[in-house]
């Protein structure tokens, strides 16, 4: 009885403790960028939350006020937006950056996504000379020559593009990617993934184009696009989990992010499962606020206890195959 009562007082309760781009995290749970994190105020509140990280909204060189409203809706099991990436310019991110990266030890990543590959060039120019920026999250999700795919699906442009962006920037970048469905494209953006020491290969950016209809109007639910849209949200989890599983196996050696379809511990429990060091966390956070980091923190803590793991390191990729 005895010994049973000090086994108890020994047992330490988890933690979440990760690292992203070789840099220590307190805990593996961050924003995902584009959501809670466009103006500072927001970036501010995700600071003071229970993350581990902050990414900052997806940035171009100049101030963009994005697509006309409605632009964002919730749909059943997730979301719809067509943003058109309304940010505050590069230079907005980088200073608050400076002035807050002295009073916190909680890295804040720079998501950059120029609308043309010169401004991407421009883009990964300005951000290499940012005095305390630790790290850059290219956005390879994003449209970005006329009549072509986006960067992600266009396999030579990533490459080259790459190429070029380790050639310029000095600070360390990791890539979001977009959502891959077929095991020919995993592998080819897998293989040229490995050619490059990147910080972090982050899975998935939203669905794209997916379309979500009002019956009772008999219209689209969003303005933008005819209607168009990157689908977020629980929809997506399945996806998500294949791409940083897929990754994973054909890159062990990189650090992953998962993102996409995290509502509480327990899908954050299975990105890690699946190799994910960190999950991003979107639709979730635009629908409850800072507040999820706490409830998510807290439900995967509860499974880790009920399963006797005290790290994420514990069960990361260790999924069972059957
Ligand atoms: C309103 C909104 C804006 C977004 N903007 C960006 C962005 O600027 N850059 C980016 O890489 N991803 C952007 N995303 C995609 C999210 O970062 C995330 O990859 C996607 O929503 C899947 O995660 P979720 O299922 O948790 O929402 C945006 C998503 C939403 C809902």
């Amino acid at each position: 009885m005895a010994d049973v009562q000090i086994n108890k007082e020994a047992f330490v309760s988890p933690v979440l403790n990760s690292s992203l781009a070789k840099i220590s995290l307190e805990s593996c749970l961050m924003n995902a960028s584009g959501v809670h994190c466009t103006q500072e105020s927001e970036l501010q509140d995700l600071i003071e939350a229970k993350t581990g990280a902050v990414v900052s909204k997806s940035c171009t060189l100049e101030y963009r006020a994005g697509n006309p409203e409605p632009r964002y809706v919730t749909i059943p099991y997730g979301s719809i937006n067509s943003m058109g990436l309304p940010n505050n310019g590069i230079r907005y991110y980088l200073d608050f950056i400076d002035g807050n990266q002295k009073n916190t030890a909680k890295p804040i990543i720079l998501s950059i996504a120029g609308l043309t590959r010169k401004e991407n060039i421009e883009l990964l120019k300005t951000a290499s000379s940012a005095q305390s920026l630790h790290a850059i999250e290219f956005n390879l999700s994003c449209p970005n020559i006329p009549g072509k795919p986006q960067t992600g699906y266009d396999f030579e442009e990533s490459k080259s593009i790459l190429e070029e962006a380790f050639s310029i920037c000095s600070k360390p970048i990791g890539v979001k990617l977009p959502p891959y469905f077929d095991m020919a494209h995993f592998e080819a953006m897998a293989a040229i993934l490995d050619q490059f020491p990147l910080a972090y290969i982050c899975c998935v950016n939203s669905i794209g184009n997916g379309m979500w209809i009002d019956s009772a109007e008999e219209s689209t639910v969003i303005k933008p696009k005819s209607g168009f849209g990157g689908i977020g949200g629980l929809f997506i989890k399945p996806t998500a989990l294949a791409n940083v599983r897929m990754f994973h196996k054909l890159l062990p050696h990189f650090n992953l992010v998962g993102c996409g379809g995290v509502q509480n511990g327990e899908d954050a429990f299975q990105h890690i499962l699946c190799g994910a060091s960190v999950v991003q966390i979107g639709t979730t956070l635009w629908e409850e606020g800072t507040a999820c980091f706490d409830r998510i923190s807290q439900e995967l803590i509860d499974i880790m206890t009920k399963k006797g793991y005290s790290t994420i390191e514990d069960f990361r990729g260790k999924l069972r195959e059957i």
